[in-house]
């Protein structure tokens, strides 16, 4: 093993930056030479790469986004584009391939390594939390945070108009991050796709507090497939029990902003973790954190198994409803 390459793919996580400067400190100290493609799998189908070095990734353990650029790539989905990542990789001597992202980049590698026999490793860096084999993937915790920041704010508003509020936040299909904000925030509810949600009995809960004399609630909603299911929820409350709501979709905000210290020390830890698994031969795994301890799970199951959402905090947010 001599050259190893990293790129970051999908959607941008916070905490990327500073996992790619542990991939390449981490390379250093092996003696590998490091570069970087840049914009995905985008720019490794064009070759675009840069040489990085220790001091290349100074002062960017603290930025969000990923300073090499990320991308949802379609063409590498097909033979085709995934024959001129390969022909890039080849032609720039890269023994092993890093890739920093989701479950649809760790697809697209595990058909490079097939097509090609180049190593591959990935890291789980996603603000959804959503990939099987990691307590947590890099940019959860501060996506998290991001958006609890906005709810507490909410919460000001709606207590002073004395309103209902629907909160809409990613998860791309999944409500780990719906439910964590939720618990966090205080929340009267949270909707994720992983339980049926009881519309009607929802409602009823809604009026039956505010008869009680709860004067403002907050509601989180998982988005689904696309932003905008808490529009429709809010016009079945309305159409329902006459509630009147305002819905806030809090949308690409939470993948931006500084890493918090959860998200880069896992940053660092899995960055490291990858260079050590190129090192020992791996290949067509993920790297993650299973409480607290790194390990290695390899692409397929990162999404044909599911780690599954714990239904007893949902639970524990009606419990604390009040
Ligand atoms: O996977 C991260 C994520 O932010 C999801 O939560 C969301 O559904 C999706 O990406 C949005 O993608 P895009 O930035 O391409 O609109």
């Amino acid at each position: 093993m001599k050259t190893i390459a990293v790129l970051t793919s999908g959607g941008d996580a916070p905490g990327m930056n500073a996992c790619i400067r542990a991939v390449v400190r981490t390379g250093a100290v092996h003696g590998l030479r490091v570069i970087g493609f840049r914009h995905g799998f985008n720019g490794l189908m064009n070759g675009e790469h840069i040489p990085l070095d220790p001091r290349s990734v100074a002062n960017i353990i603290q930025r969000g986004g990923t300073f090499l650029g990320t991308s949802r790539s379609p063409e590498f989905k097909k033979a085709d584009g995934r024959r001129k990542a390969i022909e890039a990789l080849k032609a720039s001597g890269v023994d092993g391939l890093i890739v920093i992202g989701g479950e649809g980049s760790f697809r697209g590698a595990q058909d490079l390594i097939q097509e090609s026999g180049i190593r591959a490793v990935g890291i789980p860096g996603t603000i959804d939390n959503d990939l099987y084999g990691t307590d947590f993937s890099i940019g959860f915790d501060t996506a998290v945070n991001t958006a609890l920041e906005a709810i507490d704010r909410i919460r000001d508003t709606a207590a002073s108009h004395e309103r209902l509020f629907l909160v809409e936040v990613m998860g791309h299909r999944t409500g780990f991050l719906a439910l964590e904000v939720g618990l966090a925030g205080g929340a009267e509810a949270v909707i994720v796709p992983e339980a049926p949600t009881d519309l009607d009995q929802l409602c009823k809960t809604l009026s039956d507090s505010h008869r009680r004399g709860k004067s403002s609630s907050i509601v989180i909603v998982a988005e689904v497939d696309e932003p905008g299911v808490a529009f429709t929820i809010a016009e079945r409350i309305k159409s329902n029990v006459g509630m009147e709501s305002r819905v806030v979709i809090l949308g690409h905000v939470q993948r931006g902003g500084p890493p918090t210290a959860k998200d880069r020390v896992l940053a660092s830890r899995l960055g490291a973790a990858a260079v050590e698994a190129l090192v020992d031969g791996k290949t067509g795994i993920m790297v993650g954190e299973v409480n607290n301890t790194v390990v290695r799970t390899p692409f397929s199951e990162t999404w044909q198994k599911h780690k599954g959402l714990d239904l007893s905090r949902l639970a524990l947010v009606g419990t604390l409803a009040g």
